[in-house]
């Protein structure tokens, strides 16, 4: 009988997979980080004009209040989540000293995806010239890049993978109303992303995620394609408030579900990453967890809400700041439609 085709880096790292778990415990750790933003930055003054052109008033006064939001970065019409996320995971490569070779696994976090399928990250696989490697994408909007970590990081633990590429990446700007201005003026786009990659020591010391769905109404975009047309709203609707109580109370509780996981204090959080959407809402979580609050990686100011791209962008701002050191605890904390929320602890 012929062999089996395969290909040489496959085989090796299967080997070496079964190795590292036969001789000591695998963990997956934070190789290298990066992330892009399209370059059309929009101040909240420039939204304020825009908006009383067609007669809805809003001021950099009560977006600034409200959310901390002072910027955020649209693409031009016709640029994809998917030409975001390669910018950001070839930063990503660069960072951890590999190539798109050297990857055995991309997840995307996406709810913007560029088509119904394939998904987004098989779009980020033939832009990074590879094939072969495992390539998916993952829904669970502001939560995603939550989601993604953990499972690259359950797939590199059972040696299902040896280098994985995560990445979140959204055009949040094309689903937005922008007759509503309780929404058009959170959210923004953008792409991060990290090289996880196989070894002895943490990397991801915990994670947990939840999903409640008896709130899918509070927060979502309706529409879908159907017998060729757009049925339901192809636009972002939220209950403003509802969301922000129930954030406000789900990141505390998991924040506490991981470090009593991970065996640890909240004392011994280096830097608190929650996704970007309202500073009210991370610095009450900061507060929750008794950190003080220039503990907390802020990006919303300028990059707005990114969905599934807030937690890597502003994870990656805080490594190339030199603010995030090697050897630091990390609390990356998600909430967002479906309802999701999770927590990775990761020690970088
Ligand atoms: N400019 C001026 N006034 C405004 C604007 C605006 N852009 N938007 C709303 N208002 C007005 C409202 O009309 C209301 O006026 P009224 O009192 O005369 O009726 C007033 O401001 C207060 O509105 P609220 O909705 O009560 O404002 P709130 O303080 O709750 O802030 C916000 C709204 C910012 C949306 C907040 O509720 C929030 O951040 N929610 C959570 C969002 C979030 O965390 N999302 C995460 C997940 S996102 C995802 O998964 C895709």
């Amino acid at each position: 009988m012929s062999p089996r085709p395969t290909n040489d880096h496959h085989r090796s790292d299967a080997a070496a997979g079964r190795e590292t778990q036969a001789t000591s415990r695998r963990f997956a750790r934070i190789a290298g980080t990066g992330s892009h933003l399209p370059p059309d930055r929009v101040t909240n003054q420039d939204l304020v004009e825009r908006l009383a052109r067609d007669g809805i008033d809003t001021s950099d006064d009560w977006i600034v209040e409200r959310t901390g939001i002072r910027a955020r970065h649209y693409v031009q019409r016709g640029v994809t989540s998917s030409q975001l996320g390669v910018l950001a995971a070839r930063q990503a490569l660069d960072a951890a000293g590999c190539t798109a070779q050297d990857i055995d696994l991309i997840i995307c976090a996406t709810s913007t995806p560029d088509m119904v399928f394939p998904s987004t990250a098989c779009l980020i696989q033939r832009a990074l010239g590879v094939h072969g490697c495992a390539a998916f994408d993952v829904q669970a909007v502001c939560s995603g890049f939550i989601y993604a970590l953990t499972v690259a990081d359950s797939m590199i633990r059972t040696g299902a993978a040896r280098r994985a590429l995560v990445i979140g990446a959204e055009v949040f700007s094309r689903l937005l109303d922008f007759s509503d201005r309780t929404t058009c003026v959170l959210f923004g786009d953008g792409a991060g992303a990290v090289v996880l990659e196989a070894s002895d020591q943490p990397g991801v010391v915990a994670s947990r995620l939840h999903a409640d769905s008896r709130h899918v109404d509070i927060l979502n975009v309706p529409g879908q394609i159907a017998y060729g047309e757009i049925v339901g709203s192809p636009l972002l609707k939220m209950e403003g408030q509802a969301v922000f109580k129930l954030a406000v109370s789900v990141l505390d509780q998991c924040a506490h579900e991981v470090l009593s996981l991970a065996g640890r204090e909240p004392q011994s959080i280096d830097w608190l990453i929650p996704h970007q959407a309202n500073l009210r809402i991370m610095f009450g979580t900061a507060r929750k967890l008794h950190l003080p609050l220039d503990k907390v990686i802020v990006t919303v100011d300028q990059h707005g809400n990114t969905s599934a791209a807030s937690i890597p962008l502003a994870l990656d701002e805080g490594v190339r700041s030199g603010r995030i050191q090697r050897g630091h605890s990390l609390m990356l904390e998600g909430v967002g439609g479906g309802f999701t929320w999770g927590a990775v602890l990761v020690d970088y």
